[in-house]
C-alpha cells in the first residue's frame, strides 16, 4: 500500500518510522511519502493560510499550494488515483470499519489542515478525480491533522496481511468481530500486589474461560459503552429471529 502525506510538518510524521508501521515500511509492505505543502509556496514568508471570506476568527489554509501539492502527489493524468482522506473534527467519525475499507485500498493520501482548515474548494476539486473522505477521530479538536493521521495510519497499517505477527490477535479485540469490548486480560504471576488472576482463567477449562470472556466483555461494555451494548443486543435478536 502507498501513503502520501501531506502537511506543513512533516517531522510530525516521523513516528511513521517506528514500530509495527515502520517495520511494514522497511519490510516494503507500506510504501510511506511524506511531503512538506510549503514545497508549493512561492513567496518570501511560504505563505500557506490567509483571512477567511465572510470573516470570523482564525485563519483557513489557501488553495493554491494545496492544489499543485495534489498534483504532485497524484498528476491528474496518472494511471490511477489515491482514496484522499481529510482529517477534520468536522469528518465522518472514523472506525474499525472504516479502518478495514481504507485496508483495502491500493493507495491513500492524506491532506493535513492546520488552522481552521483548508479552502472547501480543495477537497471539491479533487473530489472530480479521486474519492474523498473528510475524516474526524473523534469528537474533540486538535491543532491540526498530522496526530489524525498517525492514528488511521496505525489502525490501517496494522491490518495490512503481514503486519501483525498474529492475525487471530485481529478477531478478538474490542470493535472488531461480536462488537463487545474486549475482556480484561492477565498474565503470570498469579499473584501480584494482592490481586489475584481469576481462577477460571487457571482451570484449563476452555468453555469456563470462553463463557468467563463473554460476561466480562458484555459487563465492559455495559458500563462504558452501552450505545455498543444496544447495538449488540439489537444484533443478537436480529440472529435469533433469523434462527426462529
Ligand atoms: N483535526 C483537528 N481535530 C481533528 C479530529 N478530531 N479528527 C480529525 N482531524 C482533526
Amino acid at each position: 500500500m502507498r501513503l502520501d502525506v501531506v502537511s506543513i510538518f512533516p517531522e510530525y510524521l516521523a513516528a511513521l518510522d517506528l514500530s509495527l508501521v515502520g517495520k511494514a515500511a522497511k519490510s516494503g509492505l507500506l510504501d510511506v511519502r511524506v511531503h512538506d505543502l510549503r514545497e508549493w509556496t512561492y513567496d518570501r514568508h511560504r505563505t500557506v493560510d490567509d483571512t477567511p471570506y465572510g470573516g470570523g476568527a482564525g485563519m483557513v489554509m489557501k488553495p493554491e499550494p494545496w492544489g499543485e501539492a495534489l498534483d504532485a502527489v497524484a498528476p491528474a493524468d496518472g494511471p490511477s488515483q489515491p482514496r484522499l482522506i481529510v482529517p477534520t473534527p468536522a469528518g465522518r467519525p472514523f472506525t474499525q470499519e472504516l479502518a478495514y475499507e481504507l485496508a483495502a485500498e491500493p493507495w491513500l493520501a492524506f491532506a493535513c489542515g492546520r488552522y481552521e482548515g483548508i479552502d472547501a474548494r480543495v477537497a471539491a476539486h479533487a473530489a472530480e478525480r479521486m474519492r474523498v473522505d473528510e475524516v474526524s477521530i473523534g469528537d474533540y479538536v486538535l491543532n491540526g491533522g498530522e496526530v489524525a493521521v498517525l492514528v488511521i495510519v496505525e489502525a490501517v497499517a496494522r491490518l495490512l496481511p503481514g503486519v501483525i505477527g498474529n492475525p487471530e490477535s485481529l478477531s478478538e479485540e474490542s470493535h472488531s468481530g461480536d462488537g463487545l469490548l474486549e475482556y480484561p486480560v492477565y498474565t503470570k504471576p498469579p499473584t501480584w500486589r494482592g490481586h489475584a488472576v481469576p481462577d477460571v482463567l487457571l482451570s484449563g477449562n476452555h468453555g469456563l474461560v470462553a463463557q468467563w470472556r463473554h460476561h466480562e466483555s458484555v459487563r465492559r461494555t455495559a458500563e462504558r459503552r452501552p450505545d455498543l451494548l444496544a447495538a449488540w443486543g439489537a444484533a443478537v435478536a436480529d440472529k435469533d429471529d433469523a434462527v426462529s
